[in-house]
């Protein structure tokens, strides 16, 4: 949805998330819960659509916060269907600078199993490839 009085009642109808009124449009994601999958469904979109807005410069941000009903009623979302996530975009209104302070990947991510150091691990496996490629280029002895 577009409209601003649209993009006010989505704000009303979110239990964490006020800005969205002022956002240029957002996207309900609505899933189908026949399929097991449905919220993964719902999460690619959500992300894809994130990814895609980023490559136009167009930021966003997610949130879950809905009150149920009052969201179902303002936008005749039908019974079967799950509102999964919601997805706010519009340009940012000043420059984003830096970078977040975001977890190191080597405690989210493990090699071959888990706990296993994926940082000290790829290190090794880039210099196993990088002498391949040496290797294969007749530059070792
Ligand atoms: C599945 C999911 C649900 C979220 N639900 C809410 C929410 O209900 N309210 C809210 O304020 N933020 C919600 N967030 C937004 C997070 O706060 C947001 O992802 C966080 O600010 C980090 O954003 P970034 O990863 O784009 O930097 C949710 C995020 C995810 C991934």
């Amino acid at each position: 949805m577009q409209d601003p009085s649209n993009l006010k009642r989505l704000a009303e109808d979110s239990t964490t998330s006020a800005w969205t009124e002022y956002a240029n449009f957002a996207v309900i994601v609505l899933s189908d819960p026949r399929y097991r999958f449905h919220s993964i469904d719902a999460g690619r979109a959500a992300q894809d659509m994130q990814i895609a807005a980023w490559n136009f410069g167009v930021i966003s941000c997610v949130f879950t916060g809905i009150k149920e009903e009052d969201l179902r009623k303002d936008f005749n979302i039908p019974s079967e269907m799950n509102p999964s996530i919601v997805v706010g975009f519009g340009y940012p209104v000043r420059k984003i600078v830096g970078r977040k302070n975001r977890k190191p990947l080597d405690e989210l991510v493990y090699l071959e199993r888990y706990g296993s150091s994926f940082a000290r691990g790829m290190v090794s496996k880039t210099t196993q490839s990088d002498r391949a490629r040496r290797a294969a280029q007749g530059l070792l002895d």
